[in-house]
Parts: C-alpha cells; sequence; structure tokens
C-alpha cells in the first residue's frame, strides 16, 4: 500500500455511515497486520525483570522464551521484592480497591504520603495522583486551560495532551518543530503580538518515540521572556534521568519546576497511574476542576503502595541506575551501526526503518531470533517516520545487549521487506 493511497482510505473510512466504518476500519487493521486483525499480536506474560514468555503465531508457534526489550520499568522495580512486598501488604490491610473517586470517598493514607513522596521527589509543594499519565495531562488542561488561553506545544507532544487540546479552538493550539526554540519563539511572539493573556507551552521531558530530550534551559527560559507557562511531561524521565533519577530538571540542574511536571507511575515506578506535581493553588485548581480527578475511582492499595516503595527504592537501590546508564552506553556503542549516536543518554533507543518496509516483519524477525522489541509503524506513525524502538533496563546483561546488536544488524542489513497490503481495497 502507497503512502498516499493508506492515508485516502483511512480518510474515506472517517467519512462512512457507521456500521461501514466500524467493518472497513477492521478491514484495514486486517490488512495492515497482516490477515489476523488482532493489534496486539502476543499474549505476553512477564516471568522475571527482562525475560517474557511471549505466545505469538508469528514468533513460530507456541510460546517462545524471548528476551525483554520494548518494556518501560527501566529499573525492574516492578519486580523489587520491596516493591512486591508493599503492593502484597497494602493488599492484606486495605483489599483490592477503594471503590470510589478521591473526590467522593477521600484519599486513603497511602494516597497522601505517595503524593507527598512524588511532590519530594519533584521539588515541588505538592501532587496530585491521577489514574493514570493519559488521564493527568487530561486533568491539567480541563482544569487550568481556558477558551480564550493558547497552548503551544512540542510537535512529537503525547496523545493524551492532543486529546485533551482538541478541545480548545483550533486557532489556540499550535505546535512547534521538535526541540526547535527558533520556532517555538516564532508562535510566542505571534500570539503576544495580540494577546495579553495565559499561554501554555508543553514539552516531554523524554520524548518516548524518539528517545531524545528537550533543550529545557532554552525551552523556560524563552517561557519566561513571553510570560508563558511551562508543563514538562516527565513520563519516560522520571527514574532514568539525573544523577538521582529525579527526572528532566535534574538532569538539567534545574532546582525549580516554574509550574508543572506531569508524571506516570507506569514507566521506571513499575506500576500504573499517573501525577501532576505543582504549587498547592494550581493542585487544588485540579481536584476542584478535572473531571479524569472527579470522576474516576482513585488508585487501589496494590498500585499506590507499589509506587511508593518505588520511589523509595530510587534512594535506596541508585545502583541500579548506574547499572542502566551503564547498559546505555553499551548499547549505543554497540547500535551505534545503525545510526544511534555514541553519546545517547537515553534508555530508548529508535531505529530508523525505511518508508514502506514492513515494520510488524521486522520485529517478527527479531522475535523469532529470541527477543522482543516494539515496532512502531504505519498508521500509528506516518510511514516515513516507522521505527523499531530498543527499550533498555538496569536488569539487562552486557551479553543480552550484545546478541540483540549483533541479530538487529543481521535482521536490518539483510534487507528490510516492502510493506504487502492490497491496493485493490483502496477507495
Ligand atoms: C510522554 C507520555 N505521557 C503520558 C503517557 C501516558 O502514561 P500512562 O501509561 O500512565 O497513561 C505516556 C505513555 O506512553 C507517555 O509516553
Amino acid at each position: 500500500m502507497s503512502r498516499l493511497s493508506s492515508l485516502k482510505r483511512m480518510l474515506h473510512i472517517q467519512s462512512l455511515p457507521f456500521q461501514d466504518r466500524i467493518t472497513e476500519a477492521s478491514a484495514l487493521i486486517a490488512t495492515l497486520y497482516r490477515g489476523s486483525g488482532d493489534i496486539h499480536r502476543r499474549e505476553f506474560a512477564v516471568d522475571g525483570p527482562c525475560r517474557g514468555s511471549v505466545s505469538n503465531a508469528d514468533v513460530r508457534n507456541g510460546t517462545e522464551q524471548v528476551v525483554m526489550f520494548g518494556s518501560n520499568d527501566y529499573l525492574g522495580l516492578s519486580q523489587l521484592a520491596e516493591v512486591k512486598q508493599a503492593a502484597l501488604r497494602a493488599v492484606e490491610q486495605f483489599g483490592t480497591s477503594f471503590s470510589g473517586s478521591p473526590v467522593m470517598n477521600g484519599l486513603n493514607p497511602l494516597h497522601t504520603e505517595l503524593e507527598r513522596k512524588l511532590a519530594a521527589l519533584k521539588n515541588t509543594q505538592t501532587s496530585v495522583l491521577l489514574p493514570s499519565g493519559f488521564a493527568a495531562n487530561l486533568a491539567w488542561v480541563r482544569a487550568l486551560v481556558a477558551e480564550h488561553d493558547y497552548v503551544v506545544a512540542d510537535q512529537y507532544g503525547h496523545t493524551s495532551f492532543r486529546e485533551a487540546a482538541r478541545a480548545l479552538p483550533k486557532a489556540r493550539r499550535r505546535f512547534f518543530a521538535h526541540n526547535s526554540i527558533p520556532d517555538l519563539e516564532r508562535h510566542l511572539s505571534e500570539i503576544r503580538s495580540d494577546h495579553a493573556g495565559t499561554i501554555f507551552v508543553f514539552v516531554e521531558g523524554l520524548y518516548s518515540m524518539h528517545g531524545d530530550l528537550p533543550p529545557l534551559p532554552g525551552i523556560l527560559e524563552t517561557c519566561e521572556r513571553y510570560g508563558a507557562l511551562p508543563v514538562v511531561d516527565d513520563a519516560h524521565g522520571t527514574g532514568t534521568l539525573g544523577p538521582t533519577g529525579r527526572g528532566v530538571f535534574e538532569h538539567f540542574g534545574i532546582r525549580e519546576v516554574p509550574f508543572i511536571v506531569v508524571g506516570t507511575l507506569s514507566k521506571a515506578l513499575g506500576a500504573v497511574g499517573g501525577f501532576v506535581a505543582c504549587k498547592k493553588d494550581v493542585a487544588l485548581a485540579i481536584r476542584a476542576n478535572a473531571s479524569s480527578y472527579i470522576f474516576s475511582a482513585s488508585l487501589p492499595p496494590a498500585t499506590v503502595a507499589a509506587a511508593s516503595a518505588a520511589v523509595d527504592a530510587l534512594a535506596n537501590h541508585p545502583e541500579r541506575l548506574e547499572r542502566l546508564r551503564r547498559n546505555i552506553r553499551h548499547a549505543a556503542n554497540r547500535l551505534h551501526a545503525l545510526g544511534v549516536p555514541k553519546d545517547w543518554q537515553s534508555p530508548i533507543f529508535p531505529l530508523e526503518v525505511p518508508a514502506n518496509s514492513d515494520v510488524t516483519a521486522l520485529v517478527t524477525s527479531v522475535g523469532q531470533g529470541g527477543f522482543f522489541v516494539n515496532g512502531v509503524s504505519f498508521p500509528a506513525v506516518p510511514l516515513e517516520d516507522q521505527r523499531v524502538r530498543v527499550s533498555i533496563s538496569s536488569e539487562h546483561t552486557t551479553a543480552q545487549i550484545d546478541a540483540l546488536a549483533d541479530l538487529l544488524e543481521r535482521v536490518m542489513a539483510s534487507g528490510t521487506p516492502e510493506l504487502d497490503v492490497q491496493e485493490a481495497r483502496l477507495a
């Protein structure tokens, strides 16, 4: 399927009546996912920090042991004994659910303690827990941004932010070229020429699909000059960046968070859930106005206790972050031949795949060789942005990284298969 024709087909599907839309969309998925129609493709059971048990028709029939290079559990904390013990104790004490929203039923001391620890981690006055990182972005946008405000975001800003910002008039949402301070400045100065009100600027602390960092000092300085409020989504930076893993602000030696840091518990903190770290008055505005806070059940005991123990583990197990850094350095050297700069600093390694190559087939070959990596393929990203994403953890061994690098070099050098989908069904 050519780039143009597949995009044309997606646009065409949007214009159909409901039942035709469903039928056509599932046919497109089946075509793109090689007839299976199963976008998950893998049944996955973790049996250790970095090993996965994958049952997948694409990876030799049946269940195979593969080494996991697709997890966001960068420090292996979801498998740490004290984190698991904390979760078990919380279930014993409180059961499996708090069965209500924080506004209806109040916060449990477990929640309050975790909010305090997250605020301390990010060096803010307080923090607000949300059901997920996705819900955290919905929360601050819906609670704080008014119709007459502007948001200006990096073009690679996360989907959760985009979904939230969609409620704003189109003219009030702008996107600047990835990591470009001049382009950010161009937008801010245009807006400021006739708007004295509030402007929010949204960036990520570590870009989830690209693995690179924002030029944060320059972005904060530019925001300050134009009187804009910076929001930094540090979902992937939390636990992985900075001398003690506090995230992107610590990485750049910036002590004060000027406005908001958004985060998730679902990556290096080994749990699930999200948070907004900020000043007390901003937190109160979120608690009082964000529908994803008010109308959604509070995080369950096991999850909150696990995340709380994981925050403690950041301080108590600095050797994990040291091992992660060593592994990142080693992987950067080994994956240099595939286009990775040798001074790569983040645990996310994006390996470019030529447009029109079949990323699914490529990832399947890697799976057959015993390794689980993520394929980031069309239509989730434009064809020219397709990639294989390798996520490094502190728990990988040097031998595992070496074996993956050898395999990737072989698979990628042998020429990636063409995307094989039928033109015939196109509108
Ligand atoms: C930058 C960013 N923000 C938010 C999220 C959403 O986090 P969660 O999985 O907690 O909903 C993600 C997860 O992919 C992310 O990468």
